[in-house]
């Protein structure tokens, strides 16, 4: 018996592009560019299915300490992405936003990422939020920053802080925090991802790596959800 309905946030750590790569004696690029393919499924399958928002960790603040030539990398990958697909993501009432201070990445990158949000911006399909230069503690850090300017100025008294005060603040704004975080490739660990939206999300951890993850990899994530018992704290 099912004790979930669906999910109306899935938020997915994208992880084991490298190891895949390596499987297969590639470079680690080629590893990035299979998990761009395995998104393309994956938002496709969203956007079909009625699920209000996917939030996928693509870039994180821990991110640029790979090298120089995997970073540029990756962006490329994005470009190419979003070259790709953002007509037909459009075409399919999808809103593109992005999570994460983008303003200091790579100029194509940057550019690809303001079109597809412009373009998006009046759907009312999928709400697509890629987290790019994403960091948990930055989010929330800039979040407190943000409140405590409004402070200084008299624009908020201290009393007037709250927990939705807070979630308001951060890169998620209104999207509600997700039901379900699924994370490919093993790992057992959050890796710095909505820590503060996470407080009460029902965790799925699979071995597949992200390349080899599919529509039914997210099916089965979705059904196992539907039967997690979740109590918040009460009984
Ligand atoms: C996840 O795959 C993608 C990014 C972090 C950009 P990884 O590149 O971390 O793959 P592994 O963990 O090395 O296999
Ligand atoms: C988390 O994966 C970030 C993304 C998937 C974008 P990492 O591969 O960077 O995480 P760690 O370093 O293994 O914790
Ligand atoms: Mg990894």
């Amino acid at each position: 018996m099912s004790e979930n309905s669906n999910p109306s946030h899935i938020a997915i750590i994208m992880d084991g592009n490298g190891r895949w790569a390596k499987k297969q004696g590639l470079p680690r690029l080629s590893g990035h560019k299979a998990g761009m393919e395995s998104l393309k499924k994956i938002v496709r399958y969203c956007g079909d299915n009625n699920i209000e928002n996917l939030t996928v960790y693509a870039f994180s603040t821990e991110n640029w300490k790979r090298s120089e030539e995997e970073v540029s990398g990756i962006f490329k990958i994005l470009v190419i992405y979003l070259d790709r697909e953002i007509k037909e993501l459009h075409r399919r009432g999808v809103r593109l936003r992005i999570l994460g201070d983008y303003s200091i990445i790579p100029a194509p990158a940057r550019e690809a990422v303001e079109n597809a949000i412009e373009l998006t911006k009046d759907n009312k399909g999928l709400s697509f939020n890629i987290a790019l230069n994403y960091g948990g503690r930055d989010d929330i850090l800039r979040a407190a920053k943000s409140i405590a300017e409004d402070v200084k100025e008299g624009k908020l008294d201290a009393s007037d802080l709250s927990e939705e005060l807070i979630s308001s603040r951060l890169y998620t704004g209104d999207i509600p925090d997700p039901e379900l975080i699924i994370r490919t490739s093993g790992e057992l660990r959050l890796s710095n991802f909505l820590l503060w939206q996470s407080a009460y999300s029902e965790f799925y951890f699979t071995d597949e790596l992200w390349p080899d993850f599919t529509e039914d990899s997210l099916k089965a994530a979705i059904n196992e959800y539907k039967t997690r018992k979740r109590n918040f704290g009460g009984r």
